[in-house]
């Protein structure tokens, strides 16, 4: 069976992979207005943009590490409304860390909320992870919601673990542990 990234379906939603091929529509969101309040992202031309996500690794398998995004649309339709990601560490084989973002105009639809549970799905699954893990600052309130809707627990205060604004701030970590996970899957 081909072990590459490959695009994710779910109730609602087509989770397409990036790649040099379609890098720019993820480079364009980027620019988009209400993404950075919670979180610093890339500022890198679209040159740059296109060389780092041309050096990602394109198999999701054991072993596999760097960072795998998916640009999160409705199926059928138009414009892709977020990304979603994963990242795994050079060293830490069994945890990986997921990430995501929805514009403006579509939040509070429930989007990342069913995006998150699909990557976690295709995580565990193409994966040997014993955990998934998450970060967000104390006051994202939307971000704490869709990550215990998805059956993550807080896990600590992890200090200086992000940067907003230019500027090292305190995170909150979250986890989902596989047997959790296992638990919340629909048979
Ligand atoms: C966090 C984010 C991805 C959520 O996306 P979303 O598609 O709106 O998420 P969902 O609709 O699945 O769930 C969000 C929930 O949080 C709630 N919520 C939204 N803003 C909130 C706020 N300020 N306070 C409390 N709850 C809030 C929503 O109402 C929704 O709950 P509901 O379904 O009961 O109404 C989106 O707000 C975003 O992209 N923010 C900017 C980037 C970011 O913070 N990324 C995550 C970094 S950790």
């Amino acid at each position: 069976m081909s072990r590459a990234m490959r695009t994710l379906l779910t109730e609602r939603l087509r989770l397409v992979p990036v790649t040099p091929h379609n890098a720019a529509v993820l480079w364009q969101m980027l620019r988009q207005p209400g993404l950075r309040e919670f979180q610093d992202l890339p500022e890198v031309d679209l040159v740059q943009f296109g060389r780092m996500v041309a050096s990602r690794p394109q198999r999701l398998e054991p072993g596999a590490w760097g960072r795998f995004e998916w640009l999160i649309g409705f199926e059928g339709i138009g414009e892709p409304v977020g990304w979603g990601s994963l990242r795994v560490g050079e060293r830490v084989s069994s945890s990986a860390e997921i990430g995501y973002s929805i514009v403006q105009s579509y939040r509070g639809r429930g989007i990342a909320t069913e995006a998150v549970c699909a990557l976690a799905a295709e995580a565990f699954s193409r994966l040997h992870l014993r955990k998934l893990r998450a970060y967000c600052v104390p006051e994202n309130a939307a971000s704490r919601t869709v990550l215990a809707r998805a059956g993550f627990e807080e896990d600590g205060v992890l200090p200086h673990g992000a940067t907003v604004g230019g500027h090292p701030v305190d995170v909150l970590g979250y986890v989902l542990n596989r047997e959790a996970w296992e638990l919340r899957r629909p048979a």
